[in-house]
């Protein structure tokens, strides 16, 4: 491994992963490929900003000739995609570009990867490809029933490069993370939208009972674990990446409430999501017998100190909560709010 093109390197995930990568090998050179969709943003990588090993070419993964020539000029011989629409919620109100980059995006990618003779793919996938699950953890022979258009979107990707290790032979494996939390995420997501809405003392709305079940993963944790699979993994392998530890939606809000301060009164039980998955729970067991690989980071301390990024870096977030963002607010929560 000398060269690594990240894709989607500007979102949460992706960045937190390419400041640590940037930082742990500076033999590698990383070269983030990003279409800088709403999701992602440069200030992400901001620290890393003047790093030798680092270089940032803006593109879309689905652009065959873009992705060729990056590659080409870069002289790739790692790929690992982060590249993805990423929220469920997006993705009930309009399924079309979760089909482009989660699938036709991947596909492109494979098939660059097979005509350059690159040598690695690593592929960031979820656990929400398996479906809901009641009670028991999924391992990774479980199979995938996806329920939401986004699970769909990723679960057909991953059948794309199952199909290129079986039959051309690509060295490819793929990690399954969990609800990941932390520092530089997009203000949508449970977590961050609780917070930054909680400071400033706005109704979160949760939806049907918030009795809903998550395994909340930290993104240090979920960034290590795949520099684990990418250094380790056997060609063609599965990882199931869990935080191993689960809570109901609403006793993570209330704990961000009280890291913050503020009133129980700010929940409001809204109309529940279509589809809502009740339950997502992995079991870790392969990461952790192959490769000693377990999450490291106390669940309580990684919120607290997540609710206190939020609090230290408005600069960060309040400009995002602007255009886009507010009329994207307008369509999931307008009528769900009104009268609340
Ligand atoms: P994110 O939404 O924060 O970032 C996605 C990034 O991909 C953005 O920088 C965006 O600009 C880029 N992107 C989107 N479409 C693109 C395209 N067509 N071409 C190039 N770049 C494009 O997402 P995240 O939360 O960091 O998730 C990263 C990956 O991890 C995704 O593949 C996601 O499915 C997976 N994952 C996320 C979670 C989670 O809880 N956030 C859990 C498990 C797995
Ligand atoms: P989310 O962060 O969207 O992650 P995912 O759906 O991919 O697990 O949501 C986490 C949980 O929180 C999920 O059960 C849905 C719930 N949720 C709410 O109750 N209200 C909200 O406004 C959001 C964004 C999520």
């Amino acid at each position: 491994m000398k060269n690594i093109l990240v894709t989607g390197g500007a979102g949460f995930i992706g960045s937190a992963f390419v400041r640590y990568m940037v930082d742990k090998y500076p033999d590698y050179n990383i070269i983030v490929y990003d279409k800088l969709t709403y999701a992602g943003n440069l200030d992400n990588l901001l620290p890393i900003h003047d790093a030798p090993n680092y270089r940032f070419e803006r593109g879309d993964i689905a652009d065959e000739t873009t992705v060729e020539r990056v590659c080409t000029t870069h002289e790739i011989d790692t790929i690992v995609n982060f590249a993805a629409e990423t929220h469920v919620d997006r993705s009930i109100l309009d399924p079309h570009a979760f089909v482009h980059t989660d699938v036709v995006g991947v596909y492109i990618l494979l098939e660059t990867a097979r005509r350059l003779g690159i040598e690695r793919f690593h592929h960031v996938s979820t656990d929400e490809v398996y479906g809901s699950i009641p009670e028991g953890f999924f391992k990774e022979t479980d199979p995938l029933e996806p329920n939401s258009p986004y699970a769909a979107s990723k679960a057909g990707g991953e059948m794309m490069i199952r199909a290129y290790h079986v039959t051309y032979g690509l060295h490819t494996s793929v990690t399954r993370g969990s609800n990941t939390f932390g520092p530089y995420q997009y203000p949508e997501k449970l977590a961050p939208f609780f917070i930054t809405e909680a400071i400033d003392d706005r109704p979160l709305p949760l939806y049907g009972d918030g009795m809903q079940v998550r395994d909340w993963l930290y993104v240090d944790d979920h960034a290590m674990a795949i520099d684990t699979a990418l250094h380790q993994a056997p060609p063609g392998e599965i990882y199931n990446v869990g935080g191993e530890h689960e809570m109901h939606n609403i006793d993570v809000t209330r704990l961000i409430l009280k890291l913050l301060d503020k009133p129980e009164t700010l929940i409001r039980y809204v109309t529940d999501r279509p589809g809502h998955d009740r339950r997502y729970a992995l079991t870790n067991g392969r990461m952790r017998q192959h490769f000693g690989w377990a999450p490291q980071t106390d669940f309580e301390t990684a919120m607290k100190h997540t609710v206190q990024w939020y609090r230290d870096n408005e600069w960060w977030w309040r400009k995002i909560k602007s255009g886009e963002y507010l009329e994207y607010y307008k369509r999931q929560y307008g009528e769900r709010l009104a009268g609340n």
